[in-house]
């Protein structure tokens, strides 16, 4: 009859605490150790116009030499042309936390005579990528898919020409249902902070122009602070981005810096008075790259898994109809028998696909209610051994 008095006096303290704090609260945390264990994985891909700067842009984002393989020509102009679709992945820490980024680097365009279709070998690997996860997806062993879909498109514009180029144009446009497009102006050292302006409202308006889709900054939440609000509106200024890249660390002002050096003085990458550099670097990985990550899950990639599905359904439905006439008409050829397929076969692939997703969702429950139900015991085991 003592013990839950004893219990009692041991919580009364808190009792009232304990009436209003269930402990859910710690949810975040639980989230974050997480994901800290398992760790992150970003991938990156730059496209654009030869020579406009791709590669090193890159190399300096990341402050890791990606192009160490390559062949050094010179440490200024180490970087040597892209040829076909390359991918590097270095693993990065950073206070513990570990990164896995992939960057995705292509062939510049307008070199070639002819340029129809130059976008066609990007939006392919993006394809293929989607593609890879969906079968992964739909596959026996689902716990470990390695994620290789592309999460933003880094689009380079050139700085030379009047705003958009129709190959700009062609480009984006056969890209922006399938990847994040992140447009900037490439080598902002070749122009004055006026034309930069300029540029940069010329290129917003024709991108609103011709329609194209660029990823779009989540809007501020109306509970945000003042200076928050005010970042992001900056943010969604920058628009494009005005980078300078370069390999090179030069001495500036008694600091060693990334920059270019030049006879008239130094330009330096990460002097946001000089280009848009580190503000772009803030924004992929200190501010949106989880967004831009859920971008491609929810909307790019859904967008290409119901494509998937619906040309399934429609190569089912037309064998079904293949066989249906080739029954009717009686003759067995030209057109070869494939097993007979009814519609009811295609919405069985469909549940079959949503009873694997909800099986996976039901372990995932499962093993995290048992992951919370021991130290839940041991919570309890306490006034048991109070009464033995
Ligand atoms: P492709 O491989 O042909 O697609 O070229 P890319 O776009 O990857 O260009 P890359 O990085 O190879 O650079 C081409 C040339 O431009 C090199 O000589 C670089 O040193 C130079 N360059 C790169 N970034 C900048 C920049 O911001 N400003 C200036 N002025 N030159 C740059």
């Amino acid at each position: 009859m003592q013990e839950p008095q004893q219990q009692h006096q041991d919580h009364g303290g808190h009792e009232d605490q304990d009436k209003e704090y269930v402990g859910f609260a710690t949810l975040p945390n639980q989230v974050h150790r997480k994901s800290v264990k398992k760790g992150f994985d970003f991938t990156l891909m730059v496209a654009g116009e030869s020579g406009l700067g791709k590669s090193t842009l890159v190399n300096s984002l990341f402050l890791t030499d990606l192009y160490k393989d390559r062949k050094l020509l010179n440490a200024e102009e180490r970087i040597t042309q892209t040829v076909e679709i390359t991918k590097h992945t270095v693993d990065i820490e950073e206070k513990g936390v570990k990164l896995k980024l992939t960057i995705v680097d292509t062939p510049g365009f307008g070199d070639a005579i002819d340029n129809t279709e130059c976008w066609k070998s990007v939006a392919d690997y993006i394809d293929q990528q989607f593609e890879q996860y969906f079968r992964d997806e739909s596959g026996l062993n689902r716990k470990n898919i390695q994620d290789n879909r592309v999460h933003c498109c880094l689009y380079f514009i050139s700085p030379f020409g009047h705003g958009l180029r129709p190959l700009d144009v062609e480009f984006m446009k056969a890209l922006h249902e399938k990847v994040n497009i992140v447009p900037v102006l490439a080598k902002a050292d070749t122009l004055t902070p006026t034309e930069v302006q300029k540029k940069k409202i010329k290129i917003r308006e024709e991108i609103e122009q011709y329609g194209i889709k660029i990823y779009q900054f989540p809007d501020c939440d109306s509970d945000e602070d003042e200076e928050f609000k005010q970042q992001d509106l900056e943010l969604k200024e920058s628009i494009p981005f005005a980078v300078i890249g370069s390999n090179t660390v030069v001495e500036a002002k008694g600091k060693r810096v990334r920059g270019r050096l030049y006879p008239w003085g130094i330009v330096e990458v990460e002097n946001s008075a000089h280009c848009d550099f580190v503000k772009l670097r803030n924004m992929l990985v200190r501010t949106h790259m989880q967004d831009l990550k859920d971008v491609t899950r929810e909307t790019h990639y859904e967008n290409y898994r119901a494509q998937c599905i619906q040309s399934m359904t429609r190569m089912v439905v037309k064998e079904r109809n293949r066989n249906k006439l080739t029954r009717e008409s009686g003759t067995d050829f030209p057109i070869p028998m494939g097993p007979a397929v009814s519609e009811s076969e295609t919405e069985k692939l469909i549940r079959e696909k949503d009873e694997e997703v909800q099986h996976a969702n039901h372990e995932q429950e499962s093993h995290h209610d048992q992951e919370h139900e021991a130290p839940h015991n041991s919570e309890h085991s306490e006034p048991d051994q109070e009464k033995h």
